[in-house]
């Protein structure tokens, strides 16, 4: 090839490159703009549904928030957490009532999740500072810090109740308020997590327990102790029934 038809040939690819450049900064601006008009309507999407989720919680007065964290918690861990959602209010308020506002002594809340039962305790009188919340998954531990601050929380497994709570707990409890998944465990652990509660409880307090199951969480003849239990509450889902064991002081 000729000096001259060189020359022309690197011209014209230098022409073609230049082209090339232009385009490629024009399709680069058209993907960009793309972009953000997409980011833009993801957005407010994003709102109009949040949007509706308000409104739904609004409507039905419960907190969808919670209801998320809970199946995500429930996916994870199924038998740790043993609900899919967290306990409706009247659920909330038959376990709180069963706690005397007027007792002297700390409340103990074991599995307190999201914080529903926490919520009626102490939409019933019991002062957050009397608190004292033992859980152990740390998401719904996050929440709980940030809900009940004046509360004492304790993350940590329940049934070593005794060693968390022995040197934690400067007066005896006035009550015992439980949502754990109790008939997941062998009758041996739940019998050794209520006498450790009634160790560190008055006499005569209540050891709080709620269950979907049919049967008592613990046994109904339960060694000195007296029993007694709510009707079954259809309006929670799953239908629930409280039980309330109390060990009377010793004559
Ligand atoms: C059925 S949910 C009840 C939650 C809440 N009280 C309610 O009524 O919605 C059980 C709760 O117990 C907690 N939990 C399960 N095993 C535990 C353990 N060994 N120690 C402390 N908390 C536990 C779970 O993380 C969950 O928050």
């Amino acid at each position: 090839m000729s000096l001259q038809a060189l020359s022309k040939f690197e011209r014209k690819i230098g022409r073609q490159l230049r082209l090339f450049e232009l385009r490629k900064s024009s399709i680069e601006r058209n993907i960009a703009r793309q972009i953000r008009i997409l980011e833009r309507k993801r957005d407010g999407i994003g709102k109009k549904i949040e949007e509706q989720v308000r409104q739904f919680e609004k409507k039905r007065s419960i907190r969808l928030d919670d209801e998320v964290r809970f199946i995500r918690s429930w996916i994870e861990r199924p038998l740790s957490i043993g609900a899919v959602t967290p306990s409706g209010k009247l659920l909330a308020r038959t376990m709180a009532s069963y706690v005397d506002p007027a007792s002297d002594g700390p409340v103990v809340e074991l599995g307190p999740g999201t914080g529903p039962v926490t919520g009626a305790l102490v939409e019933a009188g019991i002062a957050p500072s009397r608190l004292v919340l033992v859980e152990t998954n740390p998401a719904f531990c996050r929440i709980l810090r940030t809900r009940y601050p004046e509360a004492t929380l304790v993350q940590g497994d329940a049934y070593s109740l005794r060693r968390l709570l022995e040197t934690l707990l400067i007066q005896p409890a006035a009550a015992v308020v439980s949502g754990l998944p109790l008939v997941t465990k062998p009758i041996k652990m739940r019998l050794r997590l209520i006498r450790d509660a009634v160790d560190l409880m008055l006499p005569g307090a209540p050891f709080v327990q709620f269950t979907y199951s049919v049967a008592a969480p613990l046994p109904r003849r339960l060694g000195g102790f007296s029993v007694e239990a709510s009707e079954r509450i259809w309006m929670n889902l799953p239908p629930a029934r409280v039980w309330v064991y109390r060990k009377p002081e010793a004559r």
